[in-house]
């Protein structure tokens, strides 16, 4: 049975010649009455559809409540010109989850369909645009406009309305959230706790790829970065499968780091990657650099301190067929660089390919660089195919470009003053920006002394003159 009431008023109940600034009202009134001009609300009324009143505070999702009737405003059409009207005047119909737009015409036998208008758009004959009235002239379709009641249902609910109508009045309202394969995941704020397993349940409903919706509970975690996380609603599976710029990845979204938001980092950085290349990624997660840039045919070296994600890179390399090319390792960011980049370093520095380095891990990153202090001091220093870093830092600094450079620098001992490029990657919170700073690892700090800091003034910034870098090569 249909879940519409299908009530089409006579023609003594047509609505005519509403006032321009009133749209058809939330009918409280019958169906079988004209309402008065004086309850339709004003045309922009953007709260039609609101749910009931005495839903706001419910913190159990009781469906039932939603359930109200309404008005919505209808042309009586022809079935016979009923596919080209609808064409001509899909701008003014009715759109809403789980609504049709075109219902029985109760008052004929079958010869005319009652097609439900947006009474946000349509709230008189004058409304329609001069093509969509040009339109019903020339479809011979009576402009008339008769009122429609219909039951208005949770089903045909947008969530923000439903959580508009249950949270408090005048308290901010999210029903914003990442996607994660089938996890939805949500930062709720404190006075939205109270209601967290209903806002769990109406994301769901309403966004059917979603199967488990979970909160943060705590910040982010400051060694794996990853986020304690508690399920709202659905089912507790938090192993995710993902795709990102065509790559498939599967990971456990609670005990991995995984941020959506970085494809197209990801993917800038991997498109730098040529085939014949080598990469070594230091914080490598479950592989969104590595497992494309293997993909795009370079050699790379990948590692993670976190076992969890270290697991899921090899999961991963496999899953993608590159098995061959991704070395991993479960190594601190730092003994990588003095392991395995050491080992493999004087081979490449000599062979044809590109080095590439990507350090993402932006709490810290640019802390790590001092790990290539000297690196390859005991071998002849060389200029060919030196590595390309890409090392990643948070700034709440005014100037962030200027920022991570000066750490960058301070770090490595060594000014990169001119002799890098920054780029902005993303706005992370208020005043929280996340950079990425490129360069080309000077042969002066891996053919240097480790614990050379000459490049640093008694003040422990780094000397911005590319002149003192020099001088430096001339110590070394
Ligand atoms: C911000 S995530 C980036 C992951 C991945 N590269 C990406 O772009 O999605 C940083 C990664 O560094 C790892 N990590 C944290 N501290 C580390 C350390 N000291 N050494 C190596 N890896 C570390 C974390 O486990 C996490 O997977």
């Amino acid at each position: 049975m249909s879940r519409l009431l299908v009530r089409v008023l006579s023609s003594a109940h047509t609505l005519r010649n509403l006032k321009p600034a009133a749209a058809v009202r939330r009918s409280l009134c019958s169906a079988a009455s004209v309402c008065p001009d004086s309850v339709f609300k004003p045309i922009m009324e953007p709260k039609l559809y609101q749910p009931p009143p005495g839903v706001r505070g419910m913190t159990s999702l009781d469906k039932e409540a939603f359930t109200q009737s309404i008005s919505v405003p209808a042309l009586r059409v022809p079935t016979s010109v009923l596919n080209k009207v609808i064409k001509s005047l899909k701008k003014c119909a009715l759109q809403r989850p789980g609504l049709s737009r075109v219902v029985q015409d109760t008052e004929d036998s079958g010869d005319f369909r009652l097609f439900l208008l947006d009474p946000h758009r349509i709230s008189s004959k004058s409304s329609f645009s001069e093509a969509e009235a040009e339109a019903l002239r020339a479809f011979g379709v009576d402009d008339e406009l008769v009122s429609h009641e219909l039951q208005l249902t949770y089903d045909n609910l947008k969530s923000e309305e439903v959580l508009e109508a249950v949270l408090p009045q005048g308290q901010d309202v999210t029903s914003g959230f990442s996607r994660v394969g089938h996890i939805a995941h949500m930062n709720l704020r404190e006075h939205q706790l109270p209601y967290k397993n209903l806002i769990g349940q109406v994301i769901m409903d309403k966004n059917p790829s979603v199967t488990c919706v979970v909160n943060k509970t705590n910040t982010i975690d400051s060694t794996y970065r990853n986020f304690k996380m508690e399920v709202l609603a659905g089912e507790e599976n938090m192993v995710a499968k993902v795709k990102e710029n065509g790559v498939t990845y599967e990971f456990d979204f609670s005990r991995v780091y995984w941020n959506s938001r970085l494809s197209t980092e990801h993917q800038r950085v991997v498109e730098l990657v040529k085939r014949g290349d080598t990469v070594f990624d230091v914080f490598a997660g479950v592989g969104p650099f590595a497992i494309p840039a293997a993909r795009s045919g370079a050699t790379v070296f990948a590692n993670d301190l976190n076992p969890e994600s270290h697991r899921w890179l090899q999961h991963n390399r496999k899953l993608n067929k590159v098995e061959s090319k991704v070395q991993t390792f479960n190594l601190d960011g730092r003994a990588f660089i003095q392991g395995p980049v050491k080992q493999e370093l004087p081979a490449l520095l000599k062979g044809k390919g590109s080095v590439h380095v990507v350090m993402n891990l932006p709490a810290l990153a640019l802390e790590f660089l001092d790990a290539f202090r000297g690196l390859l001091q005991e071998q002849a220093p060389c200029d060919d195919h030196l590595p390309t870093v890409y090392c990643y830092g948070f700034s709440k600094d005014d100037d962030p470009e200027t920022d991570v450079v000066r750490r960058a620098s301070h770090s490595l001992g060594f000014s990169l003053e001119n002799r890098c490029s920054v780029h902005f990657v993303r706005n992370v919170a208020p005043n929280k920006d996340m950079m990425c700073v490129r360069f080309t690892l000077p042969k002066e700090v891996l053919f240097g002394s480790s614990s050379s800091s000459e490049q640093t003034e008694s003040s422990g910034e780094p000397v911005p003159k590319r002149q003192k870098c020099e001088e430096t090569t001339d110590s070394t």
